[in-house]
């Protein structure tokens, strides 16, 4: 059993095993309806759990249809109806019921701290539904869109994030090192990937660079990322900061500084940080994006479940 955390602590050997299977699963369930199982069913009989302490729509569903095809099946439980929190029930019991009565645990929430928590008293995998530190199920998800369109190893690819420095980013980070891309990101120096972030960078003999101009950070890209300048809970005056972004919104001139084969990519969901006609072109493969998590979902899945072809 492995969980799947932070992609930071995940071997890139094992990461490409998950895109492989991923790929492969994808290919031949072509002619499959969405709730039938793929061939073998290799996680029949298994139940995982999910639950999300923040709002969710592609990483819910993603799992759900996962766990499915994958012959299992899901429950998701609403943190408001549990006892853990406000009633009293502490993490270390809520995880020996988790563990006795499912075979996974998916958790979205907004503590790092709760994710470790858990981690340590679980006996079951737990996945990392998003949290304030990272994405990573998404990112590695995005990898797979990025090799799936373009043909080619993200490594010989010119990556670019334009916006916040979240919990996205930092997983694409993560990414850049672990696959070894060239990632330029194009932020207000306000704005810039945290101290602990620039450190890890640091010390990784990275391929990343980090612009507060966006035509420079969009130059020559492959790829240009984006994601809501404003995060869930994020506790800023948020005119204030969608103010200071203004200068990074995605619109036809900045990508006209990318390759003109450039794709436009953004986990979703959306706000005001890309225009329309960029977000609706033939360039955005957000849809695609989108859809390709459950195929990823279903190997990480895999990958926890130590059932990796
Ligand atoms: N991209 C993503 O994680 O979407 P949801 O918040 O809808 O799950
Ligand atoms: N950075 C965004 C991602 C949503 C999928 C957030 O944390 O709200």
């Amino acid at each position: 059993m492995r969980n799947f955390l932070s992609l930071k602590d995940i071997p890139v050997r094992d990461l490409k095993k998950i895109l492989v299977d991923a790929k492969k699963r994808k290919r031949l369930r072509k002619q499959l309806n969405n709730l039938e199982a793929d061939k073998g069913a290799p996680l029949k009989g298994k139940l995982l759990i999910q639950m999300f302490e923040k709002s969710s729509l592609r990483t819910r569903l993603s799992f759900y249809l996962a766990i499915k095809q994958l012959g299992g099946s899901t429950l998701t439980l609403r943190p408001d109806e549990l006892h853990l929190s406000k009633g009293g029930e502490s993490i270390q019991d809520t995880a020996k019921i988790l563990s006795n009565f499912g075979n996974a645990f998916m958790l979205r929430t907004d503590s790092d701290e709760k994710l470790k928590e858990f981690g340590k008293y679980l006996s079951i995998p737990i996945i990392n539904g998003l949290s304030p530190s990272s994405h990573p199920t998404q990112i590695l998800s995005d990898i797979f869109t990025v090799e799936e369109i373009k043909n080619k190893p993200i490594s010989s690819l010119n990556i670019t994030w334009i916006g916040d420095s979240n919990n996205v980013l930092n997983s694409l980070i993560a990414a850049s090192i672990k696959f070894s891309f060239k990632l330029s990101i194009g932020c207000p120096s306000k704005y810039k990937p945290s101290k602990k972030v620039i450190n890890y960078i640091k010390s990784n003999n990275s391929k990343i660079s980090i612009f507060h101009d966006p035509k420079k950070a969009a130059k020559g890209a492959d790829v240009i990322f984006s994601d809501k300048v404003i995060s869930m809970n994020d506790k800023v005056n948020k005119l204030k900061k969608l103010k200071q972004f203004k200068k990074f919104k995605i619109n036809k001139k900045l990508m006209s500084y990318a390759k003109k084969d450039c794709i436009f990519l953004h986990c979703l969901p959306r706000g005001k940080e890309v225009e329309e006609n960029v977000f609706l072109s033939r360039q955005s493969k957000v849809w695609q994006q989108a859809l390709n998590r459950v195929h990823v979902q279903k190997s990480i899945l895999l990958y926890c479940f130590g059932k990796l072809r």
